[in-house]
């Protein structure tokens, strides 16, 4: 069976644990071949950036996981954890070591095969579920108890609109998402609409159904860069009941 990828890529299944349908083709031993470009049909972000050139897609390039976003699953029972927009994988890995069944959603393919090789390398493959997926179109087929969004949501935009709703979609009843996002008024490298505001996240979280439990500004250690930066952090919890309309 060929799997078609929601970039327009086709690849073999991997044998995988679990449910997800978009896997990362390849399996344990096996080598991703040469560049794939990350933005084809579907992929909604940075249209003149390509995030795939980023990535070594060999591992080598694993990110450090952040203390600050996974802290919330620190107290959690490791169930099923979602990272939408995994990278080369430093949160998704990190989960799976502490236990949970992962799934990393990525639209740039070397990040997945990055993700994946990292996983095969630490023995987590059985427990690491991979997707080249855009995360606003990418359809989530199981409940996360836990997601991560770390630093990569598209441009505000229907892309972002649509990326919150997945993320409020597929966490489970009483389910948390934890969201890290560079500060727009803090920042003064971005191109405008690229950054988040504290307002409009919570905003649209709780718009989404979601209890905002923490949200704050605050400054972090940049991903794979030295030195720190200004971020916006909200960490958000799925009610676990929806009050039923009476009368
Ligand atoms: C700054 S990196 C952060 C990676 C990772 N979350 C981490 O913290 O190390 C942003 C990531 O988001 C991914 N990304 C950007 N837009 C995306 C989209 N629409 N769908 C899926 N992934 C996306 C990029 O490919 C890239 O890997």
């Amino acid at each position: 069976m060929v799997i078609l990828l929601t970039n327009g890529h086709s690849l073999d299944p991997i044998p995988a644990g679990g449910t997800v349908t978009h896997n990362t083709g390849h399996a344990c031993g096996t080598h991703d071949s040469g560049h794939a470009h990350a933005h084809g049909p579907g992929a909604t972000s940075y249209p003149d950036f390509e995030w795939d050139d980023l990535y070594t897609g060999d591992g080598s390039d694993t990110s450090d996981p952040d203390p600050t976003l996974l802290a919330p699953a620190d107290d959690l029972p490791p169930g099923r954890a979602l990272d939408l927009g995994c990278g080369s994988g430093g949160n998704a890995l990190a989960l799976a070591e502490r236990g949970w069944r992962v799934t990393g959603v990525d639209l740039a393919p070397r990040a997945i095969a990055s993700t994946r090789a990292g996983a095969c390398a630490r023995g987590l493959d059985g427990r690491v579920e991979l997707a080249v997926a855009d995360s606003a179109t990418w359809q989530p087929e199981v409940a996360y108890d836990f997601a991560v969004s770390s630093y990569a949501l598209p441009p505000r935009g229907p892309a972002r609109t649509a990326t919150l709703a997945v993320l409020a979609t597929a966490l489970a009843p009483g389910g948390t998402l934890a969201l890290g996002e560079w500060d727009e008024e803090a920042c003064d490298w971005a191109e405008p609409g690229d950054l988040v505001t504290l307002a409009e996240l919570t905003e649209a979280l709780t718009g989404l159904g979601l209890d905002v439990v923490r949200a704050e500004r605050r400054v972090v250690p940049r991903i794979q860069h030295p030195g720190e930066d200004h971020a916006v952090i909200v960490i958000a919890r799925k009610p676990h009941d929806t009050l039923e309309a009476s009368g």
